[in-house]
């Protein structure tokens, strides 16, 4: 497996891939099996927006991910599953039980009807059956959609509606730190409105009491009973659909994003291996959650598919303290470990024996993800935890994406803190002015565009073709819009400085202003509502909420905390606001459009510079909400 060596070779490895992509990604698509070749690279229309890889190329990932790699490596580890409780012994599943274990539950997927084209939804807690879960349904071809298991039972039924799911795999419950969360309470809550749903599979993993649905529900475990660990992986199309992932957009619900069989194959391998500098033998760590797009392509696709070792970790940083991330990597012996600014951040502001009793010398590399690390987040990483010696790979991408777009390479490319740095061979940024001109040149600021596909593209949003095009593709004539801001320094590097949406990044997830909004208004006192993200030390952005209501509330205490019982109902705990702000009106223009330029610098504390406000249709409402402010 070639990687790249050096940055000269990056720098020819670039653009060769640019000057020839059909020819760079042919050769990359060449290592796979492919049941049957390809008859063309590459089809394209971003104006329709159509994207095509690997033309009639027929493969199944799965033969990718574990069945090619039984030859050399069926007793090396594919997964290493850490548990939530630090005395839980690990689970090491090799290449031939991942083989096994996935192909017995492809038979029970099949015993209750799922066949290709199908959809499944996936709620489970990090236990090594949801790798095994999600792997079985690509293996009949199934359509997985997996739903983070933080999410509450509306999100879950939203999802699994849009998508018209025919069967949920869950567990009884989760364990989070100190917590266990009854996850199939929330699904029974949850299918009162699917009507798609026939059956429900329950792993168990906590113990705790709960309802089967007679017909409905059968346990993990009597479904496996005396089904066979061989089952022949069904032919896919390059261009079918593996999975479909959720992600909150600037205006209404959830966008399913449709990820494809062959061409996010190639690309989330591919990235894995360049960006980390992946070695054979390596043991490698992505501390994310598989209901994020970071799980699918870096705990389960892209190493997987490159015969990696790859660590599963149930718990939480914080549990049973500070010290969890570096006790795993002492005993693990880690080579390469990816997670997020905002964990990061947490684990700076303790004490630092926490990290200083492990051994971290096994550590190569470390990668970050999710939303722009600072720069005192970064230097503490790189120096108490890389010792000075692992570089940091600052990957910037989004669900959409598949897979990282500007990233480092892990000893080739000269590191500036904060800077996601330069584009991986075939993807091609563009800066882009509100006037929709390109930004040519170095030291200048812009709107971050890709002008050519990439393999790991999305390729529409499930059963909203229109959307996909007015959200991504229609901003800027025949680019792709990524919705982030962007700096390219004197230097050529990129540092990604922010949303240029209404998308707020809590914690390196996304949040839709509007779904928080919609969700607040349910309230029944609640009239009006303008959500808005300020900087927060350790979530990177916390939620302010600007709440107007219809009669002046009686005890403001008790109404925030109704507005957080159904924001927790109806989207989840993460989309709690930090502040809650009652006021009386909201600055709009005469034509009622919300400045929301003004409440993000109230909401941050930057009182003094508020710009023009002559344009409000009553400049006093500004007063009203500094001096009211949270
Ligand atoms: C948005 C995508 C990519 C998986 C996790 C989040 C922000 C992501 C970085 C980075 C600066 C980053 C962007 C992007 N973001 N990584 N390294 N530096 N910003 O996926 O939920 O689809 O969010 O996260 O704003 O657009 P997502």
């Amino acid at each position: 497996m070639n990687t790249i060596g050096s940055f000269d070779e990056y720098n020819k490895v670039y653009s060769e891939s640019v000057s020839n992509p059909e020819k760079f990604w042919a050769d990359e698509a060449e290592q796979f099996y492919w049941r049957k070749k390809w008859d063309k690279v590459l089809e394209w229309d971003f104006s329709k927006p159509e994207i095509k890889w690997f033309i009639n190329g027929k493969l199944n990932i799965t033969e990718n991910c574990i069945d090619r790699h039984l030859e050399k490596r069926a007793n090396e580890n594919a997964i290493i599953w850490e548990s939530n409780d630090v005395n839980e012994p690990n689970q090491f599943i090799t290449y031939q039980e991942l083989h096994d274990r996935v192909s017995r539950f492809a038979n029970v997927l099949k015993s209750k009807g799922i066949k290709k084209g199908d959809r499944v939804c996936v709620y489970m807690p990090m236990v090594p059956e949801l790798a095994i879960c999600i792997l079985a349904c690509a293996r009949v071809g199934a359509v997985h959609s997996v739903v983070f298991a933080g999410f509450s039972s509306t999100s879950l039924s939203d999802r699994i509606n849009d998508s018209e799911c025919k069967l949920v795999v869950t567990s009884d419950g989760a364990f989070r730190g100190a917590k266990s969360i009854d996850l199939k309470a929330i699904v029974d809550e949850g299918l009162k409105s699917c009507h798609s749903v026939e059956s429900v599979i329950v792993l168990k993993r906590t113990g705790s009491e709960i309802e089967m649905v007679p017909g409905r529900d059968i346990w993990w475990d009597e479904a496996e009973m005396g089904m066979s660990n061989v089952c022949p992986a069904e032919e896919m199309d390059a261009e079918d659909p593996l999975f479909i992932l959720y992600t909150s957009g600037s205006t209404g619900k959830p966008k399913g994003m449709v990820h494809t069989c062959g061409g996010y194959m190639v690309y989330a391998n591919y990235t894995f291996r360049t960006a980390f500098n992946y070695k054979e033998g390596q043991i490698y760590w992505c501390t994310a959650d598989i209901g994020w797009i970071t799980g699918h392509s870096y705990i389960v696709y892209g190493p997987l598919s490159a015969g990696a070792t790859s660590v599963m970790f149930e718990g939480v940083p914080s549990y049973p303290d500070m010290g969890r991330f570096w006790q795993v990597v002492e005993k693990l012996k880690v080579d390469i470990f990816y997670t997020a600014p905002t964990a990061i951040r947490a684990l700076q502001k303790a004490d630092i024996s926490f990290v200083d009793k492990y051994d971290l010398s096994s550590l190569k590399v470390l990668g970050s993800v999710g939303e722009p690390i600072n720069e005192e987040a970064w230097h503490w990483y790189d120096e108490h935890i890389g010792k000075g010696k692992c570089p940091i790979v600052d990957t910037w991408w989004q669900t959409e994406t598949g897979g990282f777009m500007i990233s480092p390479i892990a000893h080739v490319t000269k590191l500036k803190p904060a800077h996601a740095s330069f584009p991986m061979p075939g993807v091609q940024p563009v800066l882009m002015n509100s006037e929709g001109n390109e930004i040519e040149g170095n030291d200048v600021e812009g709107i971050l565009t890709i002008k050519y596909p990439w393999p790991g593209m999305a390729r529409t949003i499930w059963g909203d073709h229109q959307r996909f095009k007015d959200t991504y593709f229609s901003a800027f004539k025949g680019k792709y819009f990524t919705g982030d801001g962007a700096r390219r320094d004197e230097d050529g590097y990129y540092r990604i400085t922010g949303r240029v949406d209404d998308v707020i990044i809590v914690s390196g997830h996304n949040m839709g202003t509007a779904e928080i909004e919609s969700a607040i208004t349910e309230h029944e006192n609640v009239c009006e509502v303008a959500v808005v993200g300020y900087p927060h030390d350790i979530k990177g952005n916390a939620i302010y909420a600007y709440v107007i209501s219809y009669h002046k509330p009686e005890n403001e205490d008790k109404e925030r905390k109704e507005i957080y019982d159904i924001i927790s109902s109806t989207l989840g705990p993460i989309a709690k606001p930090d502040k809650i702000q009652f006021v009386s009106g909201l600055p709009k223009t005469r034509s009622g459009k919300i400045m929301r330029r003004i409440l993000r610098k109230v909401a941050s504390g930057e009182l003094e510079n508020l710009g023009d406000t002559s344009t409000l249709l009553d400049p006093n409402v500004v007063t009203e909400i500094i001096d009211g402010k949270v």
